[in-house]
């Protein structure tokens, strides 16, 4: 049985203020969860403050980024043994937005993925498409690159203690939601595509929603067979829209 993750990408948003008030009641609201595990990922700067908030809770912490490198002249990076120093489990990799801005394709994310899997983390790995992509009915063919991509670089066993988001571009911080048939969808041929390769890993492996998931949609995505969690951008801000949806999970 998959237990359901809810994260939070705060994105770039955040103040020490704001982060204070949003962590401590994330900690406490997480306290009345039986069934669902929550998660939230800050900007690097305020990932000390929120593990220091969050040791010996159950909210886990990851980054929303990572340095392929392990140290040395890389201005401006961050390294998986920073992040675990200041105890994160998670590193989300692969965003669209970092796909899109910041030109991360197919193979610098799949060596992204590697460094988080040797250095002991989890990954959050994100895909989806793009609106065009989804018109021109090649989602499942974008979908099966990205993963493959992984596969490639990471070999038969890459899904083991890994997350998969499933994020369309086109839900993303636009307030559409995928249907809940239509995310079901996605997830199942996912699950399917990893079977092919590692029947086991494809049974075990967390695949969360997001794009606009909110707390008036969370409960029909989260009841669907394959969506085992969401990954929650704009409502992760707020807590009481975070934890709402936490419990839609519940
Ligand atoms: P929104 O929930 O703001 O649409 O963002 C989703 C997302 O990108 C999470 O990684």
């Amino acid at each position: 049985m998959r237990k359901t993750l809810i994260a939070g990408n705060w994105k770039m948003n955040g103040s020490t203020e704001m982060v204070e008030n949003l962590i401590n009641g994330v900690v406490e609201g997480s306290k009345k969860l039986l069934k669902v595990s929550t998660a939230v990922c800050p900007p690097y700067v305020y990932i000390p403050m929120v593990t220091a908030a969050t040791k010996g809770s159950a909210v886990g912490v990851g980054s929303q980024n990572i340095s392929t490198q392990a140290s040395g002249a890389f201005t401006g990076e961050i390294s998986t043994s920073m992040v675990k120093d200041f105890g994160c489990q998670y590193s989300i990799i692969g965003h669209s937005e970092r796909r899109t801005l910041y030109g991360e394709t197919n193979e610098v994310v799949a060596e992204k993925f590697k460094v988080v899997k040797e250095a002991g983390l989890i990954p959050i790995f994100c895909i989806g498409e793009t609106l065009e992509e989804r018109e021109s009915n090649v989602t499942e063919d974008v979908l099966m690159k990205q993963l493959d991509a992984v596969f490639a670089v990471n070999g038969d066993n890459a899904y083991a203690d890994c997350v998969i988001a499933y994020e369309p571009v086109w839900a993303i911080g636009t307030g559409k939601t995928a249907s809940p048939e239509q995310a079901q969808d996605a997830h199942a041929f996912i699950r399917q595509h990893i079977a092919k390769i590692n029947a086991d890993n494809a049974a075990a492996v967390q695949i969360l929603y997001g794009g606009s998931m909110n707390p008036g949609n969370a409960e029909n995505l989260l009841a669907q067979e394959d969506i085992d969690g969401g990954l929650i951008g704009g409502a992760s801000l707020k807590t009481e829209d975070f934890m709402a949806i936490c419990q839609a999970g519940e």
